[in-house]
């Protein structure tokens, strides 16, 4: 990992991106995805389409299954890391301790949480996937902020309330707190 890293002058470091459905986790994923790719960085995200279509196609929406969901997608992660790539993380992880125990796996600094923070009825309202709707109607069990609990971390490393801020706004917290970090060596 030390040898990767020093060739590819980045830590191996989770982005963690929590949030409600439709608090903007993909689309900023996507944006700082691409930022950092044109600084050269290597960088990937996994989100709700890659994982729950494939690795976690047999899990559903239970606390149990989204645990399983979370600890699958954590083990990918650390394993990327290792591998000395920024991965940027978009899931609902829903539960502190799912996202904790995913921190405790890794090096200390290099889990960094982004709390996406929208209120549920500025989400609702957007209704991106027509998905709250539904949840409303009863046709969908266990929705996040729904049916379904969302605990807001305590203590993320960034806070974006994406409800306020524009993209560039938000994706600029990131990318400042990453500069802080010492993540790029020699920058
Ligand atoms: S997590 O809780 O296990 O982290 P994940 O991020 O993988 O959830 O998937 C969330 C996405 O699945 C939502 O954005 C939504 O499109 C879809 N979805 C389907 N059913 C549910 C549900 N019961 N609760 C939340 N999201 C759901």
């Amino acid at each position: 990992q030390e040898h990767r890293e020093g060739k590819y002058l980045q830590n191996g470091t989770v982005l963690w991106l929590t949030g409600l459905s439709g608090s903007g986790k993909t689309t900023l994923a996507n944006h700082l995805e691409r930022i950092l790719f044109d600084q050269g960085k290597l960088v990937y995200v996994l989100d709700g389409d890659k994982i729950r279509n494939g690795l976690s196609s047999d899990l559903g929406f239970s606390a149990e299954d989204r645990f399983e969901n979370i600890r699958r997608i954590g083990e990918v992660a650390r394993l990327f890391t290792d591998a000395g790539l920024i991965v940027i993380v978009a899931f609902i992880s829903p539960f502190r301790k799912d996202r904790d125990s995913v921190r405790m796996a890794m090096t200390p600094g290099r889990f960094i949480e982004v709390f996406v923070d929208s209120p549920l009825e500025i989400c609702e309202k957007r209704d991106t996937k027509g998905l709250y709707k539904k949840a409303r109607a009863g046709m969908i069990e266990d929705f996040t902020g729904i049916s379904s609990p969302y605990e807001p971390p305590l203590s993320a490393e960034v806070h974006l309330r994406t409800d306020k801020e524009t993209i560039d706004e938000s994706v600029g917290k990131v990318l400042h707190y990453l500069k802080g970090a010492l993540l790029f060596h020699g920058q």
